[in-house]
């Protein structure tokens, strides 16, 4: 069966949000935002992304932020264009992190990224992934996330 919008096959063709993002204009989300999340232990601060930004780990990243991740996919916050306003986002305090905006995640270190989505952000909407997610797919949503600010 086909199902057909205009010329592209609905059943067959990958989802609006699978396309690459970079060339999508994305709307402003706010920049930049107030931040009071919790530090990772020094240790961790200083960690790299022992992963190097590959055309497949990026790819990985990309499909757990758009639909493996669980418990949510990662999008339903931060949004399709990672500006922090997915469809989940309205009303929730403090807001999701807004991914586009560089002059903020540029002060924020690889390491402090993989403790927040390891272990969640206590006393907010950003889940634990303990358990659901491994270290290679942390580190993986990890470049892919930065992609947003570049
Ligand atoms: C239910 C909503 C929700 C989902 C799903 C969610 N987040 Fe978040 N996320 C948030 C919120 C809210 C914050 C802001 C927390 C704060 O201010 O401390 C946040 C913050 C973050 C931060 C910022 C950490 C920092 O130190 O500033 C990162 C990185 C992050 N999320 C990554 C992810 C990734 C990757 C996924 C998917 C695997 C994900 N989030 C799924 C709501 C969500």
């Amino acid at each position: 069966m086909q199902v057909r919008a205009g010329s592209v096959d609905l059943l067959t063709s990958p989802p609006d949000v699978m396309r690459p993002l970079k060339r999508v204009p994305a709307p402003s989300g706010i920049c930049p935002q107030p931040r009071k999340t919790r530090n990772a232990p020094a240790r961790m601060q200083e960690k790299r992304n022992p992963l190097p930004s590959s055309p497949e780990n990026l790819e990985r990243g990309r499909q757990l932020y758009y639909k493996d991740a669980r418990p949510t996919e990662c999008k339903l916050c931060h949004g399709i264009h990672g500006n922090g306003n997915g469809r989940l986002a309205p009303g929730l305090d403090p807001a999701p992190r807004n991914f586009t905006c560089s002059e903020l995640m540029k002060t924020i270190s690889d390491g402090q990224l993989f403790w927040i989505i390891t272990h969640g952000s206590r006393g907010t909407a950003m889940p634990s992934h303990k358990g659901t997610l491994t270290e290679t797919e942390i580190w993986q949503l990890i470049h892919f996330i930065r992609g947003f600010a570049e």
